[in-house]
């Protein structure tokens, strides 16, 4: 990898969601995020929901003790969060705003009014020489609070762009897309690395991927979606396959 290539973190959230559909272990998201580092991802990201809804707490350890790549913890900033991550130690803790009733994470972290609770857990992740991001909106004022509370990483979020990009409205899209742009040579411009990720498609990655200071997408939903519809027809052959076999003389 040079040093200027952008790094793609795969999110296997949604293997576990269609896994919990069923109960049982399969399909595992262990073996998932193998199957994406064969492929060419650079890290996965997993986000350990206070409701359990996909990821588990035993997929966070087996992820860990798996990886050759580094895994990005994603949480709330939660003293019970903390107290796994510290246990866990992953390469990277990704910050993230948590609403019970939301189906995704829905906006970014408010650094501002949250600065007095969520100093003393980025200090305490940091000392454990755990990499702090923080799932921000893509706003200058926003990247200086990130600066002020001393995480070297935030990560810009995405969600605004990418439903503008869905809805095919032009306008909206350049101006979501302008803000990302803005936001990351600000934050660049006070030394923050620069991520982003939510609700990234192949159709709407391309502007995003191309600004120069983002280091690193994390990718989930659609990739777990696209996976489907790649993978369906081999999938349905496999199972004929299996079928004919048994009744073969
Ligand atoms: N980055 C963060 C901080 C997230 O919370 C999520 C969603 O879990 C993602 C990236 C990935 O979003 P998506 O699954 O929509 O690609």
């Amino acid at each position: 990898m040079t040093s200027d290539t952008q790094r793609l973190g795969v999110n296997i959230d949604h293997v576990a969601t269609v896994r919990n559909a069923r109960g049982g272990a399969y399909p595992d998201p262990v073996q998932a995020a193998l199957l994406a580092v064969e492929a060419g991802a650079d890290g996965i990201t997993a986000h350990l929901r206070e409701d359990r809804r996909h990821i588990r707490d035993a997929d966070i350890a087996a992820l860990k003790r798996s990886l050759s790549v580094p895994l990005n913890f994603e949480m709330a900033a939660t003293d019970e969060m903390v107290a796994i991550a510290l246990a866990t130690r992953p390469h990277a803790a990704c910050l993230v705003p948590e609403k019970r009733e939301e189906r995704t994470t829905e906006g970014g972290l408010d650094i501002v009014s949250g600065r007095e609770s969520l100093a003393p857990r980025i200090r305490s992740l940091a000392g454990a020489g755990i990499r702090v991001s923080l799932f921000v909106e893509p706003e200058p004022a926003v990247m200086e609070a990130a600066r002020a509370l001393g995480a070297p990483v935030v990560e810009l979020h995405t969600g605004r762009y990418c439903e503008a990009a869905l809805e095919d409205d032009a306008a909206r899209t350049a101006h979501e897309l302008a803000r990302l742009r803005h936001a990351a040579e600000h934050g660049a411009g006070l030394g923050l690395e620069i991520h982003a990720g939510h609700g990234l498609t192949r159709d709407s990655v391309g502007p995003v991927a191309a600004l120069p200071q983002i280091r690193e997408l994390n990718i989930g939903h659609a990739l777990i979606a696209d996976a489907i519809f790649v993978g369906l027809a081999r999938a349905v052959q496999d199972m004929r396959a299996a079928m004919d076999r048994a009744r073969r003389p």
